[in-house]
């Protein structure tokens, strides 16, 4: 179990009057935090827009977690985090540690972690393995796939063994050497008509909610009310029914970021700064003062 419950311990028995037992119990009843779930999401369509964030680590995790409907594990962890160049070195081990760290870290929202290149896209029984897999070792609620021609039985499959599944179409991060480079997509009318098929072939497979990347305006929107579960977008307008941002890109982490991001921190700057000023009071000798010094106990 990932939270300590603060219910009676097991040996004790219900009945036997035990104040702090039975205060701890309706603590237990009463507390009105309840991790947010697929369903819980997919009943949004439409409704209020669902707020969605990237995280990697718990205590980030443990500050977004009050803000955000659903945190996702993006595999753009291989990027932010490990310095990659692009998503497809990612493995599961690395997706399964930073799940488990964002379900330590996390308590009300929602938890996806992506199924990283290479762990779905085969025999939908490997993809089940994996995805069952993500899901044991993590406690995460769901698992996120890109979109592809094989993806959608994947989807039907999984889902019908209980896996909740939300899908990702337009701008493919893991597709990023076939499709040549991180660039909007959708923008002729072959390309629009076959990012729209993949968005209800996703739908119909029983995702229970759509991440809409790097698509313009029309086709976003067309996406959003062409299919009757959640789309989240990310560089696809406002026209869809949620929105997800790379967390580190819009603290400021990062000089370059693409156009869709809007920067709410400058935490580059803040670190650099932080830093320099360490720098100086180690070289002063004015760190660490008193205050920062153990001293021994008088006698
Ligand atoms: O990996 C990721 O962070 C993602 C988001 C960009 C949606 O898939």
């Amino acid at each position: 179990m990932l939270w300590p419950s603060p219910s009676p311990s097991p040996g004790r028995s219900r009945s036997s009057s035990n104040t702090k037992g039975d205060a701890a119990l309706s603590a237990h009843r009463q507390d009105p935090v309840r991790r947010l779930a697929a369903p819980d999401i997919a009943a949004r369509k439409g409704g209020e827009p669902i707020v969605c964030l990237t995280a990697y680590t718990a205590p980030v995790a443990a500050i977004l977690d009050e803000a955000c409907d659903l945190l996702l594990v993006g595999d753009s962890v291989g990027m932010v985090v490990h310095g990659l160049p692009n998503t497809v070195g990612v493995t599961m081990e690395m997706m399964i540690l930073h799940g488990q760290a964002v379900m330590r870290g996390s308590r009300k929202a929602m938890v996806v972690v992506d199924m990283p290149f290479g762990s779905y896209e085969g025999e939908p029984s490997i993809a089940y393995d994996n995805a069952a897999r993500i899901m044991k070792e993590t406690g995460c609620q769901a698992v996120k796939v890109e979109s592809g021609p094989t993806v959608p039985a994947t989807i039907d499959y999984l889902v019908k063994r209980g896996i909740p599944v939300m899908g990702h179409v337009g701008l493919r991060p893991q597709a990023v050497l076939v499709d040549g480079g991180f660039k909007a997509k959708g923008r002729t009318e072959v390309e629009r008509e076959r990012i729209l098929a993949e968005a209800r072939a996703t739908a119909d497979a029983g995702a229970f909610a759509v991440v809409v990347e790097g698509v313009a305006e029309p086709l976003a929107r067309d996406i959003t009310a062409a299919i009757a579960v959640p789309t989240i977008g990310i560089g696809a307008s406002a026209g869809c029914d949620g929105q997800i941002l790379v967390t580190d890109d819009m603290l400021g982490l990062f000089d370059w970021t693409p156009k869709f991001v809007r920067r709410y921190a400058d935490l580059k700057g803040e670190i650099a700064a932080a830093a320099a000023s360490y720098a100086a009071d180690v070289r002063a000798r004015t760190f660490p003062g008193e205050a920062e010094t153990y001293f021994s106990k008088k006698p």
